[in-house]
């Protein structure tokens, strides 16, 4: 791929990344058997008789919802605060290794507390690796805990009320980040519309917790617009059938709204058959920002950089084109004036 030093050692921000994500066959199948969970036997399901197998069924997802269910699946083999510090790790480990100074990532609490985690051991374990990342790497981080739009908005109210009273929104120190300092909204979206979530958005926006919401990865351009006028978000997830709809195209454009593209994930997921169908020299030349990142690296062949190259190959952008990339993802990250200087 032209470009290829250039690419690798570009300072990166990386803005959609859910942890859960990073759980590798080999990693899952160590913690499973670590805490004496029992995985489907090889009668049960083939795909889980070794982290091999597991890796080849990864290979081909039909959408979205296949994807999930593996996904959702895997998940049980996190019991303990110190296996979600290790699965924190994983992912800062390989984003040292892709150029990653700065990271905003998604975890999903509700996944894990429907099977008797506390929401205190997820937090203190994934807050650990981002500690860990700043003092060792120098990379620093946020938290963004997202909802399972396909559960009942009740489980998303006891969720947002374990992160207030537990007070993870709260100013650590006088300047510093909360433990969380962002909401998300993720999973299965066609149907499941963004407005349901209204009142903890609001509530968020109140307290000065930034907001984002997966939007426009399957469902159509409503659920990217309802994002941003019901749910006052920041930015949009995805959000590649932008596209579709000009006059909000302009909305975006005008507002500053980033977008966080995720190529490999959109190809592995069916959501465009080739990376060249994502409009990205579209969105460059009407001014649209975005990221680029790696949504599930252990599912969507590769880390950050693999996108990155995803679509220089796809693309051959200038020189030019990357800065423009680079600048957006660093101002576009929430961070204070001074780290945004230092990575630009
Ligand atoms: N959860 C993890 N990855 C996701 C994606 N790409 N879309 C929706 N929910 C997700
Ligand atoms: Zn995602």
């Amino acid at each position: 791929v032209p470009l290829y030093d250039f690419l690798s050692e570009l300072p990166k921000c990386e803005h959609h990344l859910h942890l859960e994500g990073c759980l590798t066959p080999a990693l899952l199948f160590r913690l499973a058997a670590k805490n004496n969970i029992r995985l489907p036997s090889a009668d049960e399901n083939p795909a889980y008789a070794s982290p091999e197998a597991l890796a080849k069924r990864y290979e081909h997802f039909d959408n979205l919802e296949d994807f999930l269910q593996c996904y959702y699946r895997a998940m049980r083999a996190l019991v303990t605060e110190e296996d979600f510090e290790v699965l924190g790790w994983e992912y800062f480990t390989n984003a040292h290794r892709d150029g990653v100074q700065h990271a905003e990532v998604f975890f999903d609490p509700q996944s894990h507390t429907s099977r008797g985690v506390s929401f205190k051991t997820i937090v203190t374990g994934f807050y650990a690796a981002c500690r860990r990342a700043k003092t060792e790497f120098g990379i620093t981080s946020r938290l963004i805990m997202c909802f399972l739009r396909h559960l009942p908005v009740t489980s998303a109210s006891d969720t947002m009320r374990a992160a207030i009273d537990g007070k993870y929104f709260d100013a650590i120190d006088e300047g510093e980040s909360p433990k969380i300092s962002a909401l998300g909204l993720d999973s299965s979206e066609v149907g499941f519309r963004p407005e349901l979530f209204k009142e903890f958005y609001l509530e968020a926006e109140k307290r000065n917790i930034h907001r984002t919401a997966h939007g426009g990865e399957e469902g159509d351009p409503t659920y990217i617009s309802g994002a941003l006028d019901t749910l006052h978000v920041e930015r949009i997830d995805h959000g590649i059938r932008l596209v579709e709809d000009p006059e909000l195209l302009q909305q975006v454009v005008k507002e500053g709204i980033m977008l966080t593209i995720c190529p490999l994930s959109n190809l592995c997921l069916q959501v465009v058959k080739d990376i060249r169908d994502l409009l990205i020299k579209e969105f460059l030349a009407k001014g649209v920002k975005f990221s680029l990142n790696s949504d599930d690296p252990a599912y969507f062949r590769g880390y950050v950089l693999n996108n990155y190259l995803a679509v220089q190959d796809a693309f051959r952008l200038s020189i030019d084109d990357w800065k423009v990339i680079a600048q957006d993802s660093v101002q576009g990250s929430w961070i204070g004036k001074e780290r945004k200087d230092e990575l630009l």
